[in-house]
């Protein structure tokens, strides 16, 4: 058996089912190129017959990315087969992967199907996909509920027609490790052709177990395969985390004996476009990527750690990608400068003219805020999203009057396509006037779900503020990201980039299944 461990990263499919997460093309590419910095070994890149735009984005990355494997989801029907073969068609290296149900609850109850026809249609549509592409990985939906033989049987026949890799969800994350680990064990020992199919593991977080029912499905059940997402991203409690698996088998080698191709470095730039571009904030305790995730304040660690490091740390946090933060850039440094610390922190950009805007908005920043980190001038490429002209609503001056004992007045001045318009309210407070503000002329009618405010570098007041708002309208979920070291202009920032993905066509990628 290999001791590799394939990494499979779907941030970009399961990760985007999560409402709200829905992200453009061109958001899709930042972060599959991000995937691919970090040498992940598969990037599923959407669901290519469930949207037009998420067809473009499958098609796209595909033909952008070199490194990585690309794959798309497909239900196991003819048609949306050969759209994700159609979607694929421009890749280095392309994937189909087609999924059905086997479990009794969904077969009955979701597919109104019968086993046999279920087994039936598994085994067509992996032929028909296997003559369209050599890479097929089959997924049994609701794997861990379903009857053992009868998966089984299923798995024998989808592998005899060709498939590459066999995944078995836990699609309601209802496993337990030890559990999880036998029945994957088990199913391999039944299957008589388990030998020619890589195996794979998939797990959701519901119980909070996603990370520890993968590994004991590389341990105990001998896959070499785990399906997961940059920061857990994913529906409901989310998927298995990436970062915290490729570190467990990293830090764990002498436990798993396993090699993963990951280039750690990465792991922390990738959190954070991620967290950037979908408003998902990372809780400050969280393993690996998390604010304090290396951080000691009690007495007796920071000493032990002082002494010897691996008193208290069993990773390096340079290992994962984190920097200290330093002052990388200031008022008076050039375009060159700039230009080189986005080559550092491995953001590329597609042109001069990109390049000149990001530093026009680095400029403006700089004449605000002495001190630039790392974590600014990511947040500021982010951001192109609110200053692109491309986008229907730009902000373009706010001005907010606030005093103790008196209520607060906002002025919004702000593009509409080409034309720019100037609104005033009053408010509870200079975020909800300048939002009242903005409202007054848009009136979008969109349900507020979320606000949240973070300090993008910590430690000091002088930090940027990065606001994320959610809204819903019309059965559509998004959100909005804005920074700012006013968080006020943050938030209409962030209020502006929610509207414009309203208004604009980002479609809801999940398809109804
Ligand atoms: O959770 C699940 O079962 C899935 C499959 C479509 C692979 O995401
Ligand atoms: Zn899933």
């Amino acid at each position: 058996m290999s001791d590799k461990l394939i990494i499979f990263d779907t941030t970009l499919r399961d990760g985007e089912q999560s409402p709200g997460a829905s992200m453009t093309k061109d958001e899709k590419l930042r972060i599959a190129r991000q995937l691919e910095r970090l040498r992940v070994d598969v990037i599923e890149a959407g669901f290519a017959a469930s949207s037009n735009g998420d067809f473009d984005a499958v098609k796209t990355i595909a033909d952008h990315i070199k490194d990585s494997t690309v794959c798309s989801l497909s239900r196991a029907n003819d048609r949306d087969i050969s759209r994700a073969a159609e979607a694929l068609a421009g890749a280095n290296r392309g994937r189909i992967h087609t999924f059905i149900a086997t479990s009794p609850l969904h077969m009955e109850k979701k597919l109104r199907m019968t086993p046999e026809q279920v087994f039936e249609q598994a085994r067509q549509a992996v032929r028909f996909a296997r003559n369209l592409c050599g890479d097929i990985e089959f997924s049994a939906e609701d794997g861990y509920r379903s009857d053992m033989d009868f998966l089984a049987r299923v798995v024998e026949a989808v592998i005899a027609e060709g498939a590459t890799t066999i995944n078995i969800p836990d699609t309601v994350g209802y496993a337990i490790p030890e559990l999880y680990g036998q029945f994957i064990r088990t199913l391999r020992e039944k299957v008589p052709n388990s030998d020619k199919a890589i195996w794979s593991v998939h797990c959701h977080n519901d119980l909070g177990m996603a990370v520890a029912n993968s590994l004991a499905g590389v341990k105990i059940g001998g896959a070499r395969q785990v399906e997961c997402t940059i920061n857990g991203l994913g529906e409901r409690a989310g998927n298995c985390s990436l970062e915290e698996v490729v570190m467990a088998v990293r830090t764990r080698r002498d436990h798993f004996g396993l090699e993963v191709g990951i280039d750690t470095s990465q792991i922390v730039p990738a959190s954070r476009m991620v967290s950037q571009t979908t408003g998902f904030v990372v809780q400050p305790n969280k393993a690996v990527v998390g604010a304090n995730a290396f951080a000691h304040a009690s007495g007796i660690h920071q000493d032990g750690v002082l002494k010897a490091r691996d008193t208290y740390e069993i990773m390096r946090a340079e290992d994962v990608g984190w920097s200290a933060n330093k002052i990388v850039l200031g008022k008076l440094s050039g375009r060159n400068a700039f230009k080189q610390r986005l080559q550092e922190l491995g953001i590329e950009m597609e042109s001069e003219a990109e390049i000149n805007a990001a530093f026009a908005r680095f400029k403006d920043l700089a004449d605000r805020k002495s001190e630039i980190f790392d974590e600014d001038i990511i947040a500021l490429v982010g951001d192109e999203s609110v200053t692109s002209e491309q986008e229907h609503y730009r902000l373009v001056a706010l001005s907010q009057r606030s005093e103790t004992g008196e209520r607060p007045h906002a002025k919004v001045s702000f593009f509409v396509g080409a034309k720019e318009v100037t609104s005033e309210a009053d408010g509870n407070g200079p975020v909800d006037a300048s939002l009242k503000a903005i409202e007054a002329h848009v009136q979008s009618g969109a349900e507020m779900l979320l606000y949240s405010v973070n300090a993008i570098t910590s430690g000091s007041t002088e930090s940027q503020g990065e606001v994320t708002f959610r809204l819903q309208h019309g059965g559509r979920v998004v959100n909005g990201v804005g920074s700012d070291p006013d968080i006020v202009v943050a938030s209409a920032k962030a209020y502006l980039a929610a509207l414009n993905k309203l208004q604009g066509n980002v479609e809801r990628t999940s398809a109804q299944w």
